[in-house]
């Protein structure tokens, strides 16, 4: 087995993989160097040049700097005109790099031209069940901005079935890959629309936090009126979820005074330790409740209101206010939504 020529390895590191970190979040460095481990993996059951296959794994995805549609064929372009490659490789070699690149588009029906192109077009298949869901909301939110929640939902469904599932246009063209076995098990969850639609909502939800946090951090940056904060980021989380009431009860003496908030009205003064939002001022400590109804001493500001999550505001080791959300729907809120709310609550 050669080995790869330090050189080359330095410049795929050094010049060609901070190329990725202008794409899209589906296409970043992590992607570059997942195929070019899984590419090597399987060049190992087959009679090919290694350092061919790592800078055509390398260099796959190179065009989507130019056009996403045929971002395989400007890849394959980029490629010929590489001139540190010459040092290295002859005119034949380079072409077929170029080739590997060019066919390893999954769409693509006719079958890679060469052994090369077969490996890049396989390892470039990230057939881990969570990753392809991930990948396929990550593009639906970047590209469809105006859908809805719904609309996601159906893209991402349309998506895994015409390239997933059985008679799906993804074709697997190295049988020894561990990708049929993830196949099958990632068509078991196409199937199951239930399963399916879990995951879709603990993926959609950390996304659109991901996004949130950033423009939360700036809108309160350099503001510090903690009222004028609470009110834009009540409006920031409520109009990005659709929450049934969003906003924030003010530590005034031994009670919670209303603050802002978004959504119906709501009780104006909460005793400590009462309730959801008195409770976690007194425990000091973020409560996410299922179910409201199983919570001992809630109040009941809304009978609308069926899962609720409270998280506790601290300024200078001191609690001076609770975020309150309320949800219509029972087990809105998990750990992701205390995760990023804790964090979000810090910039005020
Ligand atoms: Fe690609
Ligand atoms: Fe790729």
């Amino acid at each position: 087995m050669t080995a790869i020529r330090p050189e080359i390895s330095s410049w795929i590191e050094e010049s060609v993989l901070p190329r990725y970190d202008a794409f899209d979040k589906g296409h970043r460095r992590d992607h570059a160097q997942y195929v070019i481990g899984t590419a090597l993996e399987l060049s190992g059951h087959y009679d090919v040049d290694k350092e061919m296959i790592a800078v055509a794994a390398a260099c796959h995805d190179l065009g989507l700097s130019v056009c996403r549609e045929t971002h395989h064929l400007e890849s394959g372009r980029i490629i010929r005109e590489l001139t540190e490659l010459r040092k290295w490789f002859s005119h034949g070699q380079i072409e077929i790099i170029a080739q590997a690149a060019e066919d390893h588009r999954a769409s693509s029906q006719s079958e890679p031209r060469t052994i090369y192109g077969k490996i890049i077009a396989e390892a470039d298949r990230q057939i881990i069940p969570d990753v392809v869901i991930r990948r396929t909301i990550q593009y639906g939110l970047k590209n469809y901005p105006e859908m809805d929640k719904e609309g996601h939902w159906q893209r991402t469904v349309e998506h895994l079935e015409q390239k997933y599932a059985d008679g799906g246009y993804l074709r697997l063209w190295i049988p020894e890959s561990s990708n049929a076995a993830r196949l099958e098990e990632l068509r078991r969850t196409i199937r199951d629309k239930a399963a399916l639609r879990a995951v879709f909502e603990a993926v959609y939800k950390a996304e659109i936090y991901k996004d949130l946090l950033p423009k939360a951090k700036a809108i309160l940056e350099g503001e510090d009126d903690m009222i004028a904060g609470m009110a834009n980021l009540s409006a920031l989380l409520h109009q990005a979820f659709h929450f049934w009431w969003t906003g924030f009860y003010r530590v005034s003496g031994k009670q919670l005074i209303l603050g802002p908030f978004q959504g119906p009205l709501a009780c104006t003064r909460i005793p400590y330790g009462r309730g959801v939002c008195g409770t976690a001022w007194a425990r000091k400590e973020a409560i996410v409740v299922p179910d409201v109804e199983q919570f001992p001493g809630h109040i009941a500001c809304s009978s609308e209101s069926r899962s609720e999550i409270v998280v506790p505001v601290w300024k200078d080791e001191e609690i001076i206010a609770v975020l309150d959300i309320d949800s219509e729907k029972l087990g809105t809120f998990d750990e992701t939504d205390r995760e990023f709310l804790e964090e979000t609550v810090t910039y005020l």
